[in-house]
């Protein structure tokens, strides 16, 4: 399979017809530049919250983009522009009606499509790795999951997976250019609009209780908070589920 590489943010695609993880592969790296590392089939794919990542031969997309990183703002920043990037593929050149949930998922219909888990390494150069898996061609998902995955198959029928990878790559250079240039402020309202979360209710864990809450504002930096009995609490990590889920 040949990949192609129209950005010059990345050096490297490195393909793997398998392998365990992709992160792992973007973690064990040496090389001192940006690089990409896709597989066909992921034999110990990781989710966030030490969960498993459903990963089966051929159907999706399963890759890690390794990101050498000079400020680490950058990290969780890097975060948000990969749901931003992904989602304007999906919305503008597939017409799929997607969302984003926080941190950084996306939904078609309430259910999942694409999952990102982000890991470090710091040394003397400080790495972040992005892994993306997007649900493309799976059309049957296994009893555990199939009540929350959805697949881009799913909702539009079959893709070439190969393409919407270089497409996501292209505009994930391309915001993430801007970025660098003009800062956090444009993606980060981006994303706002792309979540519609200001306003909307969340289910949460606080203190150990799961609860209905309403997300107040989102800040500079893309934490969201939000009104417990009018007080005032950013959530940091963790899951949230949308209560109600929007038309766009
Ligand atoms: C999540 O939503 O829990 C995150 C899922 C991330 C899955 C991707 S697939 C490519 C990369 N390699 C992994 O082992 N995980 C990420």
């Amino acid at each position: 399979m040949i990949f192609q590489n129209n950005t010059s943010l990345f050096k490297l695609i490195n393909h793997f017809e398998e392998t365990e993880s992709t992160n792992d592969l973007a973690k064990n790296s040496k090389n001192n530049f940006n690089e990409v590392f896709i597989t066909e089939f992921q034999t110990k794919g990781r989710g966030r919250l030490t969960r498993s990542w459903f990963s089966p031969k051929g159907e999706n997309l399963y890759f890690s983009l390794k990101l050498i990183i000079e400020n680490n703002n950058e990290i969780y920043h890097s975060l948000f522009i990969s749901s931003v990037a992904i989602y304007e593929i999906l919305k503008n050149i597939y017409n799929i009606n997607c969302e984003i949930k926080w941190p950084n998922d996306l939904l078609i219909d309430n259910k999942k499509v694409c999952g990102i888990l982000s890991e470090t390494v710091f040394g003397e150069r400080n790495i972040l790795i992005v892994g993306i898996g997007i649900n493309c061609n799976t059309i049957d998902f296994p009893d555990e999951i199939k009540n929350i995955a959805v697949s881009i198959a799913n909702k539009i029928g079959k893709i070439d997976k190969t393409k919407l990878f270089t497409e996501i790559l292209e505009n994930f250079e391309k915001n993430y250019n801007f970025y660098k240039k003009n800062g956090f402020d444009y993606i980060l309202s981006k994303w706002i609009e792309y979540s519609q979360i200001v306003n909307r209710h969340i289910i949460t864990t606080v203190n150990g209780i799961k609860q209905t809450v309403k997300v107040v504002k989102v800040d500079n930096d893309g934490y969201i908070y939000v009104d417990i009995d009018n007080k005032i609490l950013k959530i940091i990590s963790g899951d949230i589920e949308y209560v109600d889920s929007i038309n766009n």
